[in-house]
C-alpha cells in the first residue's frame, strides 16, 4: 500500500456478509466512490430473508454529505430493511454499503425508530442522557449535552417530566434529542412521525428541516407520506413492491421550506410525480 493509499484507508471499507456459512468479502475503495462528498454508497445490494422472501434487490444509491434523502414505497417493500443495512444492524445477502467519511465510532450513526421507546422510569433528561452514560461521559458533559439537545427540540422546561406525562409528539421530540445528543454524522429515521396527528407532524417536519439543515446532517428518512417526503427532502427515492428495487428518484426543486409551500402548484405537482412513480413501482 502506498503512503497515499494509507492516508485514505479511512475511505476503504471491508464488508463481511455471512450468507449461509460462507463469508463473502467485498471491498469498496475510493475509486468506486465518485465524489469525496458521498457519505453513503450502496452497491448492488440484495437482502434475502429466505428462499421466498427477497426484501431488496439491485439497490444502488449514493447519499451526499448534508443531503436529506427520503425513501418511499409500499408496505413491505424493504425500506426498514434498507435503513438497518445502512446502519449495519443487519447484513446484506450480497452487495455492500459503504459510509465514507462517517467515523466508525459509537454515536456516529443516529437511528430514530417509529416508536419513541423511552424508558418509563427515567425522566426526559435522563432518557436523553442514557447513551452518553453508556459512553462513560462525565456528569457535567452529559448534563450540558442533554440540555442543549432538549433545547434544540423545544423541550426546555420538561427535563424532569416522565414519559407518561408527555404527548406522542413530545415523546418523539425526546427520541430525536436522544439521538442528536450523540452528534451523529449520519441520521437515519424510520417513519418517526407516522403515528402523529397532521399538525404535530407538520410542526415536527419544520423542526427537522431546521435541525438537519442548520447542522448539515446527512439524513436518510423513511416515510409512507409522499407530501412529507417532498416537503423534507432534497431528493425522494421511490422503491417498488417486493423485492424492493429503486423505481425512480426525483430532486426536489425547493430551497425554502414553509408551510405555505404545501399549497403551491409546484409542490402539488412534485407530489403527483412521486405518486405516479409509486404506482409504477406497484405495477412492476
Ligand atoms: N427479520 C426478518 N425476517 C424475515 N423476514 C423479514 C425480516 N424483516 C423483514 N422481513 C421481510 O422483508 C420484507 C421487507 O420488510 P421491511 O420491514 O423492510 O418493509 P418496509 O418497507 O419497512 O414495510 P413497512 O412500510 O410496512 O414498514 C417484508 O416482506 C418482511 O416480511
Ligand atoms: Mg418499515
Amino acid at each position: 500500500m502506498t503512503a497515499n493509499q494509507a492516508a485514505h484507508t479511512v475511505d476503504i471499507f471491508i464488508y463481511e456478509s455471512n450468507v449461509g456459512h460462507a463469508i463473502e468479502k467485498v471491498v469498496v475503495t475510493d475509486s468506486d466512490i465518485r465524489s469525496d462528498r458521498i457519505r453513503v454508497a450502496i452497491r448492488d445490494l440484495e437482502k434475502r430473508f429466505s428462499k421466498d422472501v427477497v426484501a431488496l434487490r439491485g439497490i444502488n444509491l449514493d447519499v451526499q454529505e448534508g443531503e436529506f434523502v427520503s425513501l418511499v414505497g409500499p408496505s413491505g417493500c424493504g425500506k426498514s430493511t434498507l435503513l438497518k443495512l445502512v446502519a449495519e444492524l443487519d447484513y446484506p445477502t450480497s452487495g455492500n454499503v459503504a459510509r465514507p467519511g462517517i467515523a466508525d465510532l459509537p454515536g456516529s450513526i443516529g437511528f430514530v425508530f417509529q416508536d419513541a421507546h423511552l424508558l418509563p422510569w427515567r425522566t426526559v433528561h435522563r432518557n436523553v442522557e442514557l447513551l452518553l452514560e453508556i459512553q462513560n461521559l462525565s456528569v457535567n458533559e452529559r448534563h450540558r449535552r442533554a440540555k442543549e439537545a432538549l433545547a434544540h427540540v423545544g423541550l426546555e422546561g420538561f427535563e424532569d417530566a416522565y414519559p407518561r406525562q408527555l404527548s406522542g409528539g413530545m415523546k418523539m421530540r425526546v427520541s430525536l434529542a436522544r439521538t442528536l445528543v450523540l452528534n451523529p454524522q449520519l441520521f437515519l429515521l424510520d417513519e418517526p412521525f407516522g403515528a402523529l396527528d397532521e399538525i404535530t407532524r407538520e410542526k415536527l417536519n419544520d423542526d427537522l428541516v431546521e435541525l438537519t439543515r442548520s447542522s448539515g446532517l446527512t439524513t436518510l428518512f423513511v416515510t409512507h407520506s409522499v407530501s412529507e417526503a417532498v416537503y423534507l427532502s432534497n431528493r425522494v427515492v421511490v422503491i417498488s413492491d417486493r423485492p424492493g428495487t429503486i423505481v425512480d428518484e426525483i430532486s426536489v426543486p425547493f430551497n425554502e421550506r414553509h408551510r405555505s409551500l404545501r399549497n403551491t402548484q409546484e409542490f402539488v405537482n412534485t407530489c403527483a410525480v412521486v405518486t405516479e412513480m409509486l404506482y409504477r413501482g406497484m405495477e412492476k
